[in-house]
C-alpha cells in the first residue's frame, strides 16, 4: 500500500527521495522516512504525518549522510502493524544500525520470526511487521548483501517489495518483490527504484519491472537480475507512456477534481480506436478471440474489487442483456477463497485500476490455475494484473492519483461496454444495433461533458446536505451499481455513512432507519423500473426523508415533490451510468469539500490495496 523509493546515482539522494515520496503520498501517508548512506554511515529521518513534515526535516538535518549522499531509501507508510509513529516509520534498521530497509507488504509469520530472532539475542523494537526482515537480513549477513537477503526471504511468509541497503557494502541497493510492486528506472548513470512509476517519470522512461521472486542488485556496474537462488533472470527494459505533468494537480483543488474534469478525455482516450463502426461492434486488442473461440465462451465471471467492482456490475448487466452470455460478479477476495467452480469454456476479467489489488490478483491467479481464460482490464501499464493476464485491456485512463477512484470507473465501464458490444455482435446483436451502440458509446464524453457543466448547481445542492450524517442511494437495473458507487464515493471522503441499495430492498430493512436528516438520493433516470423507483422514492418522501431525485434530461417532472434535483442526459440504459456517475461523484465531491475533509487523502485509506 505504500511508496517505496529507492536513488543511486550521482545527484542528492535526499531530494529525489523525498521528491519521489511527494509523487507517491496518495500511496500511504500516515508516516514517512529516508535514510541516505554516505561516507560508511547510514543517516535517517522519519516522522509520524506527511511528506511535507518529513521535508522539513530533511531540510533541517545537518546529518552528513543526509546532507551529501547519492545513494538512499525512503518509505510512505500505510500502517498494518503497530500505529503510525515515528518509531514504527521507515526506513528500519537492525540492531546494529548497519543496514537499513523499506517494506511495502505483510510479513505474515512476523511474530515467529521474532521469537526465533530473540532466541538469537536480538530485539526488535518497533511494533512492524517489517523490522524483523531487516534484523534477519542483518543477522545472516556474512559479506554479501544479498546472499542476506535471499537467505532472510527464504525464511519469510507473506508479501514484500523491498529496498535494503548496508553500510559494509556502501555501493550497493538490493531490490526484490514478491506479490507489491517495484519497477527500476533506468536513467543515465542512475537507477532508481519505487513501488510506483511515478516516482520515476521525472527521471526517465526506461523501466524494468520485477516479477514475483525477483532480485535486483545496483551497483556502479549497472543492474543485476537475479532470481532467489542467484541464477541470473533476464527482464525487458519497457517505455513508460505516462506524461509527468499527468500526475500533477495543476490549478485545481484537488486531484479528485481534476480527475473528474478529466472525465471527457479520459473516456475518449478509452475509447479511441476500438469503435469499429462498419460491423457495428469493437475492437479490443488485448480480446483477440476468432469469432469461433467467442461463441465458445460459455460465461464471463467478472472479479474486484470497491469501484472496480462496481464497474463490474455495469458490465455484468451489458454482457448478458446484449451479449445472452451468462455473466456473474464477484468480489475478488470471495471468489479467491470460495474455491470457485471454473470451466475452461469460462472468461474470467479482472478489474483493477491500479492494476496491483492483492485480492483481485489472487483471483486471476486462481482462476487461470483452474484453466479459465484470463482477461485483465487495467489502467496502469506494467503493472502485475496486466503483465499476469496477457490478455488485457488498458483503460488509457491516465494516472488517477485520487484515493477516490472516478475517472477509472467511467473508463472501466466503458471499455466494459466495449467488451459487451464485441460479444454480442459474435452473438446474437444485429449489425445496426452494434452501429447505433457505438454511436452512444463514442458520444459518452459529450454526455459528461453535460454533467460537468452543471458543477455549480451540485455544489448548491451538496451544501445543504453537508452536515447530514446518514445517507442512502437507491436505484435499479444499470442504476443499482451506480447507486453503491455514490454512496461509496461519498462515504469514502466525506466520512457520512452512506448506503447503496437495490431501490426494492430499502423496504427490507433499511428504510427504518429514514428520518427528516437523512437524505435518499433517488436515481430515477428514464430506464426501465423507473417508475417502481419512484415508488420507493415516495416512500421515503412519506416517512420524512429528503429526497434529492437524480432525472433525466427532458423528464423533470419525475422531480416534482422532491426536494432537490440533478438533471443528467438522456441516454439508452447502459449508457447511463457514465453521466449519472459523474453527477454523484460531483456531489460526493462538494459535501466533502463543504465539510472541511482531506479530500484527496482521506482518513485510513490508500489507493492501492497490495494487502489482503
Ligand atoms: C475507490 O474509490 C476506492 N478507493 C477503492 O474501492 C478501489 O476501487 C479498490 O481498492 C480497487 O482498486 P483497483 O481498481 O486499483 O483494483
Ligand atoms: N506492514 C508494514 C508496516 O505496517 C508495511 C506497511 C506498508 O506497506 O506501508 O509497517
Amino acid at each position: 500500500m505504500c511508496g517505496i523509493v529507492g536513488y543511486f546515482g550521482k545527484r542528492k539522494a535526499s531530494e529525489i527521495l523525498v521528491d519521489g515520496l511527494r509523487r507517491m503520498e496518495y500511496r500511504g501517508y500516515d508516516s514517512a522516512g529516508i535514510a541516505c548512506l554516505f561516507d560508511g554511515q547510514i543517516g535517517l529521518v522519519k516522522n509520524a504525518g506527511k511528506i511535507k513534515d518529513l521535508r522539513a526535516g530533511v531540510n533541517a538535518s545537518t546529518d552528513a549522510s543526509i546532507l551529501n549522499a547519492t545513494l538512499g531509501i525512503g518509505h510512505t507508510r500505510w500502517a498494518t502493524h503497530g500505529p503510525p509513529n515515528e518509531l514504527n516509520a521507515h526506513p528500519h534498521l537492525d540492531a546494529s544500525g548497519h543496514f537499513a530497509m523499506v517494506h511495502n507488504g505483510i510479513i505474515e509469520n512476523y511474530k515467529e520470526v521474532r521469537n526465533g530472532l530473540a532466541q538469537h539475542g536480538v530485539e526488535c523494537i518497533s511494533d512492524t511487521d517489517s523490522e524483523v526482515l531487516i534484523q534477519l537480513i542483518g543477522y545472516c549477513y556474512q559479506g554479501n548483501l544479498e546472499d542476506a537477503v535471499s537467505e532472510a526471504l527464504k525464511k519469510i511468509k507473506g508479501t514484500y517489495g523491498i529496498v535494503v541497503m548496508t553500510d559494509h557494502e556502501p555501493g550497493k541497493l538490493v531490490t526484490a518483490r514478491c506479490g507489491s510492486p517495484i519497477v527500476l528506472g533506468i536513467g543515465k548513470d542512475e537507477t532508481l527504484v519505487a513501488s510506483d512509476a511515478s516516482a520515476i517519470i521525472p527521471h526517465t522512461r526506461d523501466a524494468v519491472y520485477l516479477e514475483d521472486f525477483d532480485m535486483a542488485v545496483i551497483t556502479d556496474d549497472g543492474v543485476e537480475m537475479l532470481d532467489l537462488q542467484h541464477a541470473p533472470i533476464n527482464r525487458e527494459v519497457t517505455a513508460m507512456d505516462w506524461e509527468e505533468g499527468a500526475a500533477e494537480k495543476g490549478d485545481y483543488a484537488h486531484f479528485m477534481l481534476k480527475e473528474m474534469f478529466e472525465q471527457p478525455d479520459a473516456i475518449g482516450n478509452a475509447i479511441r480506436g476500438r469503435l469499429d463502426f462498419d460491423m457495428g461492434t469493437a475492437v479490443l486488442s488485448g480480446l483477440d478471440f476468432s469469432p469461433r473461440e467467442t461463441a465458445l465462451i460459455g460465461r464471463v465471471l467478472v472479479v474486484g474489487c470497491g469501484t472496480s467492482m462496481h464497474a463490474g456490475m455495469v458490465g455484468e448487466y451489458a454482457i448478458e442483456e446484449m451479449a445472452g452470455i451468462p455473466s456473474e460478479v464477484e468480489q475478488a477476495a470471495e471468489f479467491r477463497y470460495r474455491n470457485p467452480i471454473i470451466t475452461p469454456t469460462d472468461l474470467v476479467v479482472a478489474i483493477s485500476q491500479s492494476g496491483e489489488t492483492a485480492d483481485t490478483l489472487a483471483a486471476v491467479r486462481e482462476a487461470k490455475h483452474k484453466g479459465a481464460i484470463v482477461s485483465g482490464l487495467c489502467n496502469v501499464v506494467g503493472s502485475t494484473i496486466a503483465r499476469e493476464t496477457g490478455r488485457g485491456v488498458y483503460l488509457h485512463a491516465g494516472p488517477e492519483i485520487g484515493v477516490a477512484s472516478t475517472k477509472a470507473f467511467t473508463c472501466q465501464v466503458s471499455v466494459m461496454l466495449m467488451m459487451a458490444l464485441k460479444l454480442a455482435r459474435t452473438r446474437r446483436m444485429p449489425r445496426h444495433e452494434g452501429e447505433e451502440l457505438c454511436g452512444w458509446i463514442e458520444r459518452m464524453p459529450e454526455l459528461v461533458e453535460k454533467v460537468l457543466t452543471q458543477n455549480d448547481a451540485i455544489k448548491a445542492v451538496a451544501q445543504k446536505y453537508a452536515q447530514c450524517e446518514d445517507t442512502f442511494f437507491i436505484g435499479r437495473g444499470y442504476l443499482f451499481p451506480v447507486a453503491l458507487e455514490g454512496a461509496l464515493k461519498l462515504k469514502e471522503i466525506s466520512y457520512i455513512h452512506a448506503e447503496g441499495y437495490h431501490a426494492a430492498e430499502l423496504k427490507h430493512g433499511p428504510i427504518a432507519l429514514l428520518q427528516e436528516n437523512t437524505p435518499v438520493v433517488a436515481l430515477l433516470n428514464n430506464i426501465p423500473g423507473k417508475d417502481k423507483t419512484l415508488g420507493n422514492a415516495e416512500e421515503c418522501k412519506a416517512r420524512n426523508a429528503p429526497v434529492i431525485a437524480v432525472v433525466s434530461e427532458g423528464d423533470e417532472g419525475v422531480a416534482d415533490g422532491f426536494d432537490d434535483v440533478i438533471v443528467v442526459p438522456d441516454c439508452p440504459p447502459c449508457i447511463t451510468p457514465v453521466p449519472t456517475v459523474v453527477a454523484l461523484q460531483l456531489l460526493a465531491y462538494h459535501i466533502a469539500a463543504a465539510r472541511g475533509c482531506e479530500i484527496d487523502q482521506p482518513r485510513n485509506l490508500a489507493k492501492s490495496v497490495t494487502v489482503e
